[in-house]
């Protein structure tokens, strides 16, 4: 199965896709993980990758494309959950293409809809782990033990994107540029199946409609 799970920073989207993995033995490849774990080894795309995420910019299409189709090629059969990729329309239509390529296509597009006001409690509540990409909040979702993460005990960090000025920066470019990557799934006549899942509720309810929309797509 290959999915896509698209929504505003602070959405959920690393935090269900988590959950997805599990139930349905998937890889998760989160393109802002990738682009984090890249900066931490200081190669050349993650230097060039720095400044755009910085400021909450989107790092242009053609490093990103190159790097998601590389992380997809190594993907198991089982197949992947893409989280943070696409987020514009030409990076969606640059999947399509080298998905087709290979017989292969999308199957399901969750949309996880949200409230500015929302996103912005969780984001400066958020911890993640450098290492394994787990989230947690503050208040919301804690670790076992504070400060570290629940399945390597490596140490939770706030991301260095998560100040307000930045968040109100990551939420104006979601608005320009990548909402329009939803209608582009929702209103292609043979695409994947789409889904609107309301992610204002607590992490578990969001899980149950998610996995309610999966169960019915894996038993088909
Ligand atoms: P990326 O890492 O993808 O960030 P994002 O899309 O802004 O999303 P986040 O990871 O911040 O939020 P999330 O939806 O995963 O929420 P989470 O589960 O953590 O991208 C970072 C940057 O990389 C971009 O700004 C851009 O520069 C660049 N980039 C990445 N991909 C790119 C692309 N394709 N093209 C160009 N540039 C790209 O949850 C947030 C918090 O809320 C957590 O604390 C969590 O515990 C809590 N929480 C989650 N769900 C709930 C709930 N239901 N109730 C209460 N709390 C909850
Ligand atoms: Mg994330």
């Amino acid at each position: 199965m290959r999915i896509i799970l698209l929504g505003a920073p602070g959405a959920g989207k690393g935090t269900q896709c988590k959950r997805i993995v599990e139930r349905y033995g998937l890889q998760h490849l989160s393109s802002g993980d990738i682009l984090r774990q890249e900066r931490a080894a200081g190669t050349q795309l993650g230097k060039k990758a720095q400044s755009y995420m910085d400021c909450g910019a989107l790092v242009p299409d053609k490093l990103i494309v190159e790097m998601m189709a590389g992380a997809i090629k190594k993907a198991p059969a089982a197949g992947f959950v893409l989280d943070g990729f696409p987020r514009t329309v030409n990076q969606a239509v640059e999947l399509d293409k080298s998905l087709a390529r290979k017989d292969h296509k999308i199957d399901a597009v969750l949309s996880l809809e949200i409230d500015d006001k929302i996103v912005i409690e969780r984001m400066t509540g958020r911890r993640s782990c450098l290492k394994c990409g787990a989230v947690y909040h503050i208040e919301n979702l804690k670790p076992k033990v504070e400060g570290k993460c629940d399945h390597d005990g490596a140490e939770l960090i706030q991301r260095r994107d998560d100040s307000l000025e930045v968040v109100h920066n990551r939420l104006k470019t979601y608005h320009q540029q990548t909402e329009a990557v939803v209608n582009y799934y929702k209103n292609s006549s043979a695409g994947p199946a789409f889904y609107r899942i309301d992610a204002n509720r607590e992490a578990a309810m969001v899980s149950d409609s998610i996995f309610e929309s999966l169960d019915a797509l894996v038993s088909v």
